[in-house]
């Protein structure tokens, strides 16, 4: 399966898909995005000889002429998923609509508790005990979409939101590519009678 990903910062998410999956039979990178020109991703994309390029706020009229470059970009490149690695801009429904229920997002809290940014400091504020990282389709909302994987973790005693990232850090890296992974077998399934439910081999 070709996947594109977008990423606006460090890019070490996409760096999990690219050692974990990346080239090894079910999964090719074949594109990488990022709003942001000096994003570490698209270092890391150039490392592993993926194309990569900027979509800058300031290079279009708006979102929905952005992301129709985007989305150009990926089907130019053959896309087949699209992964968000740490985007932190919504998609304009025009580009959902040329990947449906293909666009998956990685989201470090156990949605749909705290959704949006700031999550992990909102979890320690609110002093939950246990918290964790999801991985859903990505619809219209923000984190709204159906989930099809979680991985939960209490919460150490005393964490501050620095920590509590670094302790979600693995979950994330183990999770999202054994998804990405899933979804280049075909393993992942929405319930036609209930499309909030994904059922997962
Ligand atoms: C991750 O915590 C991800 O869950 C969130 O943004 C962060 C991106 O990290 N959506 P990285 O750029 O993949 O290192």
């Amino acid at each position: 399966m070709k996947v594109g990903v977008l990423a606006s910062g460090d890019g070490s998410n996409l760096q999990a898909i690219l050692d974990r999956l990346h080239g090894r039979g079910d999964v090719e990178v074949v594109a990488v995005g990022s709003d942001k020109a000096g994003a570490r991703a698209l270092r890391r994309a150039a490392d592993a000889g993926v194309p990569g390029r900027v979509f800058a706020a300031a290079d279009f009229a708006g979102r929905p002429a952005r992301d129709a470059a985007i989305a150009d970009w990926l089907e130019e490149r053959d896309v087949e998923l699209v992964v968000l690695a740490g985007y932190m801009q919504l998609l304009d429904p025009a580009f959902l609509a040329r990947f449906p229920q293909r666009v998956v997002n990685v989201h470090p809290a156990l949605l749909p508790a705290f959704p949006g940014i700031g999550s992990v400091e909102q979890a320690v504020a609110y002093g939950v005990k246990v918290t964790g990282v999801t991985v859903h389709f990505v619809d219209e909302g923000v984190d709204t979409g159906p989930i099809i994987a979680q991985r939960a973790i209490d919460v150490p005693e005393g964490a501050d939101a620095a920590a509590l990232r670094l302790a979600l850090r693995p979950l994330e890296h183990e999770l999202l590519p054994a998804v990405v992974g899933k979804l280049a077998r075909g393993e992942v399934t929405v319930d036609p009678g209930n499309p909030r439910h994904v059922l997962v081999a």
